[in-house]
């Protein structure tokens, strides 16, 4: 399996997720600016691995500031923390490990036991990732009968992850099953998380993927008598709100109209405890160059406003239930999530 992350030689290895199916080209990244880059320009992308990368982001913070004196490598690192937290706004994985990174380096006045302690949660933040993966899989697995139609969205898998991925981390485990899942998944414009990242993958194993334009999902849906809709996220409200990948939200509109199950798939870190409603989630606006190219014409000459956010919200009555490695959590969610999570 592509492994989209590693920390060699006091250096993070990133798979460049811009250059798939193309190329695979691993970069070498010896410093925080390097790291920030290449989360903006989403050459390593996708909730989980975002939390992954922003932790050894500080162990490297670490590694390369260890040798000043206590104040200094200290506000150092505070300085790295603030740098990451403002590369992309809305995947709350990201956040999470960057808070806990801070806490402990408020928590110390010893600069080996904080060094020890990032070594430690950068670590545990990729083991547990692709422990909570393998869970998710098992949790979800059940929903998939055989044969089934599956659409989703994005890229969820390997690729966005520490482990198999969430949504795409159950599909793979419903092939290794036997089960023959036959998956349908929108290119995502306007960077095509869908068209290269899910189709490279999932058809890298064998499993049968349909590429479809992101406006012919409804269609889709009704030719070819969609089974269940699963997708990932990237945060989580406490009332079950959920941020994804632009296109998520009328995804789920689309799968109510035709009663299709629209599953989340996600791990408890997922979810922003701060965040009561989808108003408490910030939606990442991206540059509109990256809409300026539409098939063979460029649009640059056009005089319209491009407008190009990269997420949306799915309100928590368009959730069937939300997949997490603890089990699946089913409405009504004001009530059931904070016991889970
Ligand atoms: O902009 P991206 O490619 O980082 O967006 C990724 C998604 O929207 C994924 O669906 C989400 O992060 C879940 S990944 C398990």
């Amino acid at each position: 399996m592509l492994k989209p992350i590693s920390y060699k030689n006091d250096k993070i290895i990133i798979l460049d997720q811009t250059k798939i199916p193309e190329d695979e080209i691993y970069i070498e990244v010896d410093t925080i600016e390097v790291l920030y880059e290449a989360i903006k320009m989403l050459k390593i992308r996708g909730a989980p691995l975002l939390g992954i990368a922003a932790a050894y982001g500080i162990r490297l913070s670490s590694t390369i500031n260890l040798n000043k004196n206590i104040d200094d490598y200290k506000n150092c690192l505070l300085n790295d923390i603030t740098i990451l937290k403002s590369s992309r706004p809305t995947a709350v994985n990201l956040f999470n490990v960057l808070n806990k990174a801070e806490k402990s380096i408020n928590s110390y006045n010893d600069k080996f036991r904080i060094h020890e302690s990032l070594v430690s949660l950068a670590v545990k933040t990729h083991e547990e990732d692709r422990e909570m993966c393998d869970k998710i899989a098992d949790n979800g697995v059940n929903l998939i009968k055989n044969n089934a139609k599956i659409l989703t969205h994005c890229n969820t898998g390997v690729l966005a992850t520490g482990g198999i991925g969430t949504a795409l981390g159950i599909i793979y485990r419903s092939f290794w099953k036997g089960k023959k899942p036959d998956v349908y998944v929108g290119e995502t414009r306007p960077l095509l998380q869908g068209a290269r990242l899910t189709a490279f993958e999932l058809t890298n194993e064998g499993i049968n993927v349909h590429i479809i334009p992101d406006s012919a999902r409804a269609y889709i849906m009704m030719e070819k008598k969609i089974d269940i809709v699963i997708t990932g996220a990237d945060r989580i409200a406490m009332n079950g709100d959920t941020a994804n990948k632009i296109g998520t939200f009328d995804t789920a509109i689309n799968a109510r109209y035709f009663n299709i199950p629209f599953y989340i798939a996600a791990p408890t870190s997922t979810f922003d405890k701060n965040a009561s409603d989808m108003n408490d989630i910030p939606i990442e606006q991206r540059n509109p160059e990256e809409l300026y190219k539409v098939g063979y014409q460029g649009l640059t000459k056009t005089k319209a406003d491009f407008i190009n956010p990269a997420f949306d919200i799915t309100p928590n009555k368009l959730i069937n239930g939300i997949i997490t490695e603890k089990g699946i959590i089913l409405p009504p969610y004001e009530k059931n999530i904070p016991d889970f999570i």
